[in-house]
């Protein structure tokens, strides 16, 4: 009898071992071994738990390196339940054969929502509102408090027209929006008009980031960037926090160089409740709840599963972040 695949999954998925859940189907196939806590496994319970796998279902909380391939030299895929996996050495894997897949798709809408969700919320004050409410600062009706920024007819730059993005600028036309966007090149059929990101800075009263996190995006929202925002512009940030210069935006929404910021992504995660972020003016947070829906996240959970059992079988389907990895000489576990 031919030995099951062994597979370690670092989190409770959506739906959890029920029938016909995600995990239900992987188990079918494969021994499973699942991180039961709330909380991430640390570097050495992860490289513990991974030891003696033959394939991998991460979050993004996992990193996943040399040290921890080397420790788990029978890994031949991690599939990790984002789109996202800057938290994966990707050149470590292809170099030892791992095939790496992620959930590209699935939570397009869900984080294109979310990203309107904040947009609106800052640029019409409403947890300011709501505040002001709760806490008895409900005095009459008057002509100038609380005033928020238009949305409607106001001009929307997107930085970065992947998939999210352009779901983002789609979004804009119900408002009468000129979208314009930035990116390495133009993209046909974009629902906007390509310019440089100065121009765009120097245009948007809405600024949104959809570009991935790498090398080259790392803290690109500077003092710089911020100082060649509108006064009036609101920043928006459901990417990864390690796009922003954290200090810097903090100082743009205190001297007022930016009317406001809404972000779902910040650094650390989670962000400590002291931390200088959260007493800027203006700004609006979510705690990583971009894919936060129970169908997308059954979703993407499903995605992952296909990830693991193609990587088992020596496919790379079309979402394989590496497919090159599978012409890798295998290594001897
Ligand atoms: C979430 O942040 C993702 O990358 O899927």
């Amino acid at each position: 009898m031919t030995e099951r695949p062994r597979v370690f999954v670092s989190r409770v998925l959506p739906g959890g071992a029920a029938p016909g859940s995600p995990l239900a189907t992987l188990q079918e196939a494969v021994d499973l071994s699942i991180w039961e806590a709330q909380t991430p496994p640390s570097a050495e319970a992860l490289r513990t738990r991974a030891e003696g796998c033959d394939g991998l279902l991460t979050v993004l909380t996992e990193r996943i390196d040399s040290t921890l391939l080397d420790a788990a030299p029978r890994v031949r895929v991690v599939a990790n339940m984002a789109v996202g996996y800057d938290n994966i050495d990707v050149p470590a894997c292809t170099e030892r054969g791992v095939l790496v897949t992620n959930t590209p798709g699935v939570l397009t809408d869900a984080t294109a929502d979310l990203t309107w969700a904040l947009l609106l919320a800052a640029a019409r004050r409403l947890p300011e509102g709501d505040a002001a409410l709760r806490g008895g600062g409900w005095g009459p009706w008057h002509p100038t408090w609380m005033l928020g920024h238009r949305v409607s007819g106001a001009t929307l730059g997107i930085v970065g027209p992947g998939r999210i993005g352009r779901a983002v600028a789609e979004r804009a036309s119900g408002f009468r929006m000129t979208v314009l966007y930035a990116g390495r090149r133009a993209v046909p059929d974009f629902p906007g008009t390509f310019v440089p990101l100065d121009d765009l800075l120097a245009r948007a009263e809405y600024v949104s980031m959809h570009v991935p996190l790498t090398p080259e995006t790392t803290r690109m929202c500077d003092a710089a960037f911020f100082a060649r925002m509108r006064p009036d512009a609101i920043f928006v940030n459901t990417t990864r926090g390690g796009v922003v210069d954290q200090p810097a935006l903090t100082e743009a929404l205190r001297s007022g160089q930016i009317a406001g910021a809404g972000l779902d992504v910040m650094t650390p995660e989670p962000l400590p409740a002291d931390d200088p972020l959260l007493s800027a003016p203006h700004l609006v947070v979510a705690p990583h709840l971009g894919s936060a829906t129970l169908e997308t996240r059954t979703a993407m959970a499903r995605l992952a599963v296909e990830g693991v059992l193609a990587g088992l079988a020596g496919r790379a389907p079309s979402n394989a972040v590496n497919p090159e990895a599978l012409a890798m000489p295998r290594r001897r576990a």
